[in-house]
């Protein structure tokens, strides 16, 4: 094995194998223009390697998947998928991904970049300075909560269960995570909970609370409950900074501030396990827009959710800060000639296609 960082491609289904190629270009060129210490690989999943393979996730992709320093996935999901045998489905879940490397810590940055402000919904004057995270607790909640399923009733009836849980300690560390966050930032935290109704969400209350007294007394703790904040996040986006919530909520909540980004097409993410022994920690990147089989192999997906992904992991996993933020600058850069994907087209924009766009960012990075 050699001192390089470990990067495993993963391009699942839909959108997911265009905006990797993408993705796959602009580190190919950070690499050889910065030396960086990388070596990438690429790993089958999902429904291509159904087809290929008979297994959703060979054993090829198990073995990188625990090795790899960061894994930069594309998405999962749409009718290829859904025609895979169901033992099959649940085998390459990107759920069970989540869960068996234990990435309870998921980051979804929201920023409003002045380039994008016609293409948000939102007036411009609500959008200024908007650059916030949604911290989503990934592996707990109602995602994975037991029991679940649907039965049958003795009178015939059918009934759907899930189940909201987190213990104390599943609370601590993702709140943890969140102020040691809030410290690397402007130092505030707000907590985003259902204290009023759910027991679980009372917890959670108290444990944010509870760890903020113990040991994080500097951070700036507001607490604050979620249907308010499906609000606050239209009404006034520029408050937050560090968002923490759990699992169901950090899913819907990241999807309504994705519109102060522009688009869904725009949010990048970062989904990290505990520290190991040796200071490393499991991490996954993936744009968190989806497979949209819809506009799947049509060249029209915006490519910078997934590329803005890569910026983040070579933050936080692959000690290339300057790359990272010489990344964002090319994001930002290209933007600002005109160029634009569908989702975020303008009015006097260029249209231009996902490979258009990697071009963009790849002429863009010769400046920045
Ligand atoms: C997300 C997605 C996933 C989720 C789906 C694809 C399971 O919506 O990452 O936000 O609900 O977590
Ligand atoms: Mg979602």
């Amino acid at each position: 094995m050699s001192n390089a960082r470990q990067v495993v491609f993963i391009a699942g289904e839909g959108i997911g194998p265009e905006v990797m190629a993408e993705v796959r270009r602009v580190l190919d060129r950070l690499v050889a223009d910065e030396r960086l210490a990388i070596e990438t690989r690429e790993a089958l999943y999902g429904a291509e390697a159904w087809r290929r393979t008979g297994r959703t996730v060979p054993e090829a992709t198990a073995a990188a998947l625990e090795s790899a320093d960061a894994i930069l996935f594309g998405a999962t999901g749409g009718p290829d998928y859904d025609a895979l045998p169901a033992e099959a489905r649940r085998q390459g879940n990107l759920l069970r991904i989540r869960k068996r490397l234990d990435l309870f810590a998921n980051l979804r940055p929201i920023v409003a970049l002045p380039a994008l402000a016609e293409a948000s919904s939102l007036k411009n004057r609500v959008l200024a300075g908007v650059d916030f995270i949604v911290l989503r607790e990934l592996s707990g909640g109602l995602y994975f909560g037991e029991p679940r399923g649907i039965e049958t009733l003795p009178g015939g009836e059918r009934r759907g269960v899930n189940t909201h849980v987190y213990t104390s300690g599943e609370i601590r560390r993702i709140a943890r995570f969140g102020f040691e966050l809030a410290r690397t930032r402007s130092g505030r935290l707000c907590s985003v909970d259902k204290a009023n109704v759910m027991e679980a969400g009372q917890l959670w209350r108290e444990e944010v609370a509870a760890l903020h007294a113990a040991e994080f007394a500097d951070v700036e703790l507001t607490h604050m409950l979620v249907d308010n904040c499906a609000m606050q996040i239209v009404r006034a986006p520029g408050q937050f900074d560090v968002l923490l919530t759990d699992n169901m909520f950090g899913d819907i909540l990241s999807d309504a501030a994705a519109m102060a980004a522009g688009s869904l097409g725009m949010l990048p993410s970062a989904s990290l396990g505990p520290r190991r022994a040796d200071g490393r920690r499991a991490a996954l990147y993936e744009p968190v827009h989806g497979a949209a089989p819809d506009i799947a192999g049509r060249d029209i997906a915006n490519p910078l959710g997934a590329i803005l992904s890569l910026a983040l992991a070579l933050r936080l996993t692959l000690d290339a800060p300057d790359t990272a933020a010489r990344l964002e600058r090319a994001v930002a850069a290209a933007l600002a000639t005109g160029v634009r994907t569908r989702d975020i087209m303008q009015q006097g924009g260029t249209p231009v296609g996902t490979r258009g766009m990697g071009d963009a960012v790849l002429r863009a990075l010769e400046g920045a």
